[in-house]
């Protein structure tokens, strides 16, 4: 094992620069950058819990950490990039979501520790964070705050590592890693001026199947993705967060009625529509690690009870001289308003080859029902010919539905290795014939190439009554986010995933744009190179109230994240050192890309990357 003094002196002799402008935080090798016995102080006020990245990917190299191990490493490069097939379904990025500072997505993994390369590469920290610390309490995360405020280091905050604009994560910084707050109270008789009803209090750390599970065992169900992993108080709910009961009870920010946070200045706050209402509104919906750090969040939960699920596929079979399949599409469509009438919702993929509705979801209802829904859209292939599979089912709960159709719980089954824009088509468009047809026209000229598809989740908000809060206004008059999905080729070379990236960002995202005039995004859900006006497409209106409400609560400007409010007012240096103060030219995206080994293509009939 290599001593740590090699490795600081080498992570030192490999940044050699210039003295950094005072706005901006220290780098490792900066005369700045904390010592070791400083960092050893933090990590006793913490009671030991501070820890110094290694990277999983380390096993895989033999400098600068010194732990090379091929077993290991074999086993990891199993585990990297999805391929296991366990229990039937893909453990999807456990092991990312898991580590204190590994991250999910590719695209800021950028191979600097890539279980890949050759074992003479040298391990890189790039985009992790330095240090992390292990939260246990508001303690340990002011602690964090203070000590990068006086050493005057980049700060993050990293729940699951889910984002998809590396936000969870930060070269040379320290992050919160908020992970292993897993605690959940049952409040049975929840009472304010604005709420009476069940609720749950969830730790930071909670994920999405681990809250169905916790809340299952009471009677309750609890609005969360249709990805187990995700975390429930941070991206999510900070950010919408759909799920398979949006229509009936609305989305993940509009669930919650306090906030226990602590801000960046040090202060530990309860955050309702009552008190402090003004960080409440921005928290619920105005995007994750920008306005303070979330350390417990309580939401609604609903008493549990049965659930009617459905199944449709049809298949593109056109021939020159019969083309009926984009007609069939074009009705699919057409018919969302009344496919999501008693609060139901749909989740399905689209494909040149295929229309996969995975899961048709009927709360409160029968197979008896799911049949009723779904017989005038069956007449109408039957009309055109075309053959189809459909099933239903019946759960005694939401939790077993869940189970059927997304799991199995806790993690379920999805791909994280998606690029991907996801873009809300409202109503209107559905509802008007002309509209519509030019949508399909663009959905279809993402999916024809066979190398996208599209997921959609189809859902109705129209008259719910929903907290004030900093969700994008266009959610509430959308009908569905339809989701264009790219797969990240760890085969292919750093150029052709970018090119791919830049399919999307330059041809893709402006025609679903072009087609839904007015809408808006899901912020959670757009490739980092999206070239459209972010701030209106992920915040719209709502954008200067964020802003201020950011100054007020975040004064010193320690929170950044990509595309998050107030993130043009910082820039990075010719060095990575993150500053605050506008720069002439823009933060440059270009990239060396990981390339490994997988064939998602194959498997898209069965993991369609529902979003
Ligand atoms: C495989 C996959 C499936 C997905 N499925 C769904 C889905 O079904 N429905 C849906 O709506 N979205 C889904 N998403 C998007 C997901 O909601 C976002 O990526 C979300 O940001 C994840 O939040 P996280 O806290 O788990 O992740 P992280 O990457 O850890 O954090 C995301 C952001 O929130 C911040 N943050 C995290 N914790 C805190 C905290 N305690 N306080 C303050 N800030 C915090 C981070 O700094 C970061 O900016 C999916 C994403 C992936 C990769
Ligand atoms: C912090 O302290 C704990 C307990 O003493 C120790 O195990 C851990 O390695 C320390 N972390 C760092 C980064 O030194
Ligand atoms: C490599 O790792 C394996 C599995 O953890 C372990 O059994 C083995 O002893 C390690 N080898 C060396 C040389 O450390
Ligand atoms: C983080 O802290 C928790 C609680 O003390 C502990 O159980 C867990 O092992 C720690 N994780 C790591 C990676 O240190
Ligand atoms: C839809 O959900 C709401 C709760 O948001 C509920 O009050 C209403 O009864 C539901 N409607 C139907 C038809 O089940
Ligand atoms: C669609 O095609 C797949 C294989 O290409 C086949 O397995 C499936 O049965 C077809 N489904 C229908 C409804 O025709
Ligand atoms: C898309 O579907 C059409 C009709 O079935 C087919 O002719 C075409 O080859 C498909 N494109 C690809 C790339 O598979
Ligand atoms: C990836 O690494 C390269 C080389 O260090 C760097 O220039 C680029 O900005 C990094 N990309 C991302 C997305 O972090």
């Amino acid at each position: 094992m290599r001593s740590l003094g090699s490795f600081i002196l080498c992570s030192t002799l490999a940044f050699a620069k210039a003295a950094p402008e005072p706005t901006c935080n220290y780098i490792a090798g900066d005369a700045g950058w904390p010592t070791r016995s400083e960092w050893d102080q933090l990590n006793q006020t913490i009671s030991g819990q501070l820890i110094q990245t290694v990277p999983m990917g380390s096993v895989c190299h033999y400098e600068p950490f010194g732990n090379y191990n091929e077993t290991e490493c074999n086993e990891l490069r199993k585990d990297w990039d999805f391929r296991h097939w366990k229990f039937k379904v893909w453990e999807m990025g456990q092991i990312h979501v898991t580590h204190p500072s590994e991250i999910m997505n590719p695209y800021y993994q950028n191979r600097s520790c890539d279980p890949f390369t050759s074992a003479e590469t040298p391990c890189e920290l790039g985009n992790y964070a330095s240090y992390s610390i292990n939260v246990t309490s508001a303690r340990d995360v002011i602690a964090g705050i203070q000590f990068a405020k006086e050493k005057n280091i980049r700060l993050v905050v990293k729940n699951t590592g889910h984002d998809y604009h590396g936000r969870s994560s930060g070269s040379n910084s320290l992050a919160l890693w908020m992970y292993n707050l897993k605690t959940s109270e049952i409040n049975h008789n929840y009472r304010s001026s604005y709420y009476s009803g069940a609720a749950v209090r969830l730790g930071a750390g909670m994920g999405v199947g681990e809250s169905y599970m916790a809340v299952h065992e009471h009677g309750y169900r609890i609005v969360g993705g249709e990805c187990g992993t995700v975390g429930v108080a941070g991206g999510y709910s900070q950010g919408g967060g759909h799920s398979v009961l949006t229509s009936e009870n609305g989305l993940g920010s509009d669930q919650v009625l306090e906030w226990e946070v602590v801000t960046t200045t040090g202060e530990y706050l309860i955050a309702t529509p009552e008190q402090n209402s003004d960080l409440y509104w921005a928290l619920s919906g105005g995007g994750g690690g920008t306005y303070g750090v979330v350390v417990g969040v309580t939401v609604k939960i609903f008493k549990d009870g049965p659930f009617a699920g459905g199944a449709l596929v049809f298949n593109n079979t056109d021939t020159p001289g019969k083309e009926v399949f984009w007609k069939a599409v074009e009705l699919w469509y057409q018919y969302f308003p009344s496919f999501t009438v008693n609060n139901n919702t749909v989740q399905f993929v689209l494909l040149n080859s295929t229309l996969d509705a995975q899961a048709i979801n009927l709360p409160g209802q029968t197979v008896e029902d799911v049949n009723k829904l779904m017989a005038p859209y069956l007449a109408e292939l039957d009309g055109l010919g075309i053959q189809y599979s459909f099933t239903t089912e019946y759960s005694e709960t939401y939790y077993d539905h869940f189970n059927n159709y997304y799991g199995p719980l806790p993690h379920g089954a999805e791909p994280v290795t998606t690029i991907l824009y996801a873009r809300l088509v409202p109503r209107k468009v559905i509802q008007d014939k002309k509209a519509n047809a030019k949508l399909i026209d663009s959905l279809r000229s993402v999916v024809e190439s066979g190398k996208w598809l599209i997921g959609c989740g189809v859902f109705n908000l129209q008259n719910k009554i929903h907290p004030d809060n900093a969700v994008l206004p266009a959610w509430r008059d959308a009908q569905a986010v339809c989701i264009a999905n790219g797969f990240w080729n760890f085969e292919a070379t750093a150029e052709e995933n970018l090119k791919l990236k830049e399919e999307l960002a330059d041809f893709h995202a402006p025609a679903m744009d072009a087609a839904t005039p007015g809408s808006g995004v899901y912020m959670n859900e757009v490739d980092p190179l999206y070239k459209g006006d972010w701030k209106e497409a992920m915040y719209g209106a709502n954008y200067e109230l964020l802003l201020d409400i950011k100054h007020k609560y975040d004064p010193d400007h320690l929170l950044f994240g990509h595309m998050s409010v107030g993130s043009d007012e910082f820039h990075f240096d010719g060095s990575g050192r993150l500053c605050y103060g506008q720069q002439d030219s823009n933060i440059n995206l270009d990239v060396g890309l990981v390339n490994q080994a997988m064939g998602w293509r194959s498997s898209w009939s069965m993991n369609w990357g529902r979003e």
